[in-house]
Parts: C-alpha cells; sequence; structure tokens
C-alpha cells in the first residue's frame, strides 16, 4: 500500500494512509487525501480559495480513475461546489458517463445532493482584482462580465507562472489496485470555461493496473495536446521502464511546436511500486508514502527543462 502525490496534497495524506491502513480501497484514499486539499483555503490552484477566471469567477475540474477496470469520472468548469473530485467519483459510480461539464455538472451536483459552497475567498479576490491591474481599471473589472473582448484580453491576463497548482495523488489499496485523481481551479484568470488536462483522461491522469498510474500538473493545454499521462502508461506498456517512460513524456512535451509552451510536472508509479516525478522546473519535489513509513517523505522531481516559448503580448487592446 503507498501513496504517491503532489507537494501541495501533504495535508491530506496522513488521513488517506488511514483509510488504506484501515482495508479502505484506492480510490477512498485519492478522495480522502484531494478533499482535504480542495478544504484547504491556502492552495490557490484547488478548490475553496482557487483563482479564478478572467471574470473573477471560480471554476473547478476534477478527474480520478480506477487502474482494475479502467473506469473513470470528471467534471470541469464546476461552479459553487467545493469537492469536485466527490462530484467526478459519483459520476464515475452512478452515471453511464465519464464527464460532465458547466451546468450539466452543476445539476448532477445538485441531484446527488452535494452541499452548495462559495468558493472565492476575499484573498484570491483581492489577487484577482490586483492581477489584472494595471491593464485594467476597477471600473473596467466591475463591467468584465459585460464585456465582447475577452479573448483580447485573456493573454494580456493570464500568466502561465501565475500558477501551476493542481493536486495530483495516486494510491494503490491493499488488493494491489491503483487509483488517480486530480483536482484543481484551472489557470489564473483563464478565459470562462477552459478546461485543462485535470478532468481529461489520457492527458491529465491514467491509470491501469497492469503497467501503472501518472497524473499532472502545469500547462494542462500541453498535457492535452500530448496525452501525457497515457504516454507515460503506453511507454510503459511498450516495455520502457517507468524512468525511461517519464523522460519520453517529457521529451514529447518539447517536441510540441507553438508559441504557448510554458511549464509541465508529472508524477508515475508502475505496477511494481516504483515511484518517479519529472518537473520541467528546477527544485520541483513530490511525497511518496508507503504503509511503513510514519510519515510522508519529499523527494526531488527529475528536472528536465522545456524550451519555453511563451511570448507574453505586451498590445494595450483597450
Ligand atoms: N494542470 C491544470 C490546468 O492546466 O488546469
Amino acid at each position: 500500500m503507498f501513496l504517491v502525490a503532489s507537494h501541495n496534497a501533504h495535508v491530506g495524506l496522513n488521513q488517506a494512509m488511514d483509510v488504506l491502513r484501515s482495508g479502505g480501497s484506492a480510490v477512498d484514499a485519492v478522495e480522502t487525501a484531494i478533499r482535504a486539499v480542495e478544504a484547504n483555503a491556502d492552495d490557490h490552484s484547488v478548490g475553496l480559495g482557487g483563482y479564478p477566471n478572467l471574470l473573477g469567477e471560480v471554476e473547478l475540474d476534477a478527474g480520478l480513475m480506477q487502474g482494475h477496470d479502467l473506469t473513470s469520472g470528471a467534471v470541469a468548469a464546476l461552479r459553487g461546489y467545493l469537492h469536485p473530485i466527490s462530484i467526478a467519483r459519483q459520476v464515475m459510480e452512478r452515471l453511464p458517463h465519464v464527464f460532465l461539464v458547466g451546468d450539466g455538472a452543476v445539476r448532477f451536483a445538485a441531484e446527488i445532493g452535494a452541499k452548495p459552497a462559495t468558493l472565492l475567498t476575499p484573498e484570491a479576490q483581492e489577487t484577482w482584482a490586483r492581477g489584472l491591474q494595471p491593464e485594467l481599471a476597477s471600473d473596467d473589472l466591475a463591467r468584465m462580465n459585460k464585456r465582447h473582448d475577452l479573448s483580447r484580453w485573456v493573454e494580456i491576463a493570464t500568466d502561465p507562472e501565475r500558477t501551476r497548482g493542481t493536486v495530483n495523488v495516486i494510491a494503490c489499496d491493499r488488493q494491489g489496485h491503483l487509483c488517480v485523481g486530480v483536482s484543481t481551479s484551472g489557470w489564473a484568470w483563464k478565459y470562462p470555461g477552459r478546461v485543462g488536462d485535470s478532468p481529461v483522461a489520457g492527458a491529465g491522469f491514467y491509470a491501469d493496473d497492469r503497467y501503472g498510474a501518472a497524473a499532472c500538473t502545469g500547462t494542462g493545454e500541453m498535457a492535452i495536446r500530448a496525452a501525457t499521462a497515457h504516454s507515460v502508461i503506453l511507454y510503459m506498456k511498450i516495455g520502457l521502464s517507468l524512468g525511461e517512460a517519464g523522460r519520453r513524456a517529457m521529451h514529447d512535451l518539447n517536441d510540441l511546436g507553438g508559441r504557448y509552451i510554458a511549464g509541465m510536472n508529472f508524477i508515475a508509479v508502475d505496477r511494481q511500486g516504483n515511484h518517479i516525478g519529472f518537473s520541467s522546473y528546477e527544485d520541483a519535489t513530490y511525497l511518496h508514502f508507503a504503509e511503513t513509513m510514519e510519515a510522508p517523505e519529499e523527494l526531488p522531481r527529475i528536472h528536465i527543462p522545456l524550451r519555453q516559448r511563451w511570448v507574453k503580448v505586451q498590445e494595450d487592446p483597450a
């Protein structure tokens, strides 16, 4: 039994290990760990306190997958509910579907009795307002919802370095089954309705008990385009070791064209329980917690720099 996670999952890993030790399933452990992160208002990349979109509205994405049968559930652009990971799990367990978005996800959350919540904290709201200035005056901020030219603003306001959070958790239970889960408020000041990799199976997460599991944080558009989480598993499926598979997936990201290339990270495990983390940033870490350990250990990720090609537009769109 073990847990492997992004660093910000530390708030939920002890509880998740308790779940595994008491015979709970990998999906129970993943949901437990991620709910704790979603409730942590100090984490501005997930759940409560997450940074909002360009209009100042928090939109959440989450997804999970079980390695024993490849079942998966996800929600995206969900507003007004604190625990998208639990709603994603219910999509997986109650519906013949895999993925609900926007109003449909809100409707389903209400139907299953999930509790509505206000997600935008005063601190996140203030950072949003400050983040959009000096490009926008406070009067403009108040009128954001009325603008018909948000697409011109999104590139000016959006900075890929502003948030690279998101939480990843991979769990292996007593039966040896894997589950992976991801939750995020996505890219700060994103265009309303923008969905990153986190709720997209194969991009932000993938688990297959026969080979391993992987999950991403960072610039979701890149992981979608390169199908990063599934690539790691596929490279293992064709015979590469965990380390080789991860390196190949990082190099695939470097081969992406276009000018919207920024940072990416992922964690991965193989079916023997070996674990690894990769990052395009120096000094990045991940967490590993085996059943025999008293507390999670923080381990360095392998650093593979990406050729950053994000060029921020400087023109004043007003
Ligand atoms: N990786 C999270 C996102 O891009 O939304």
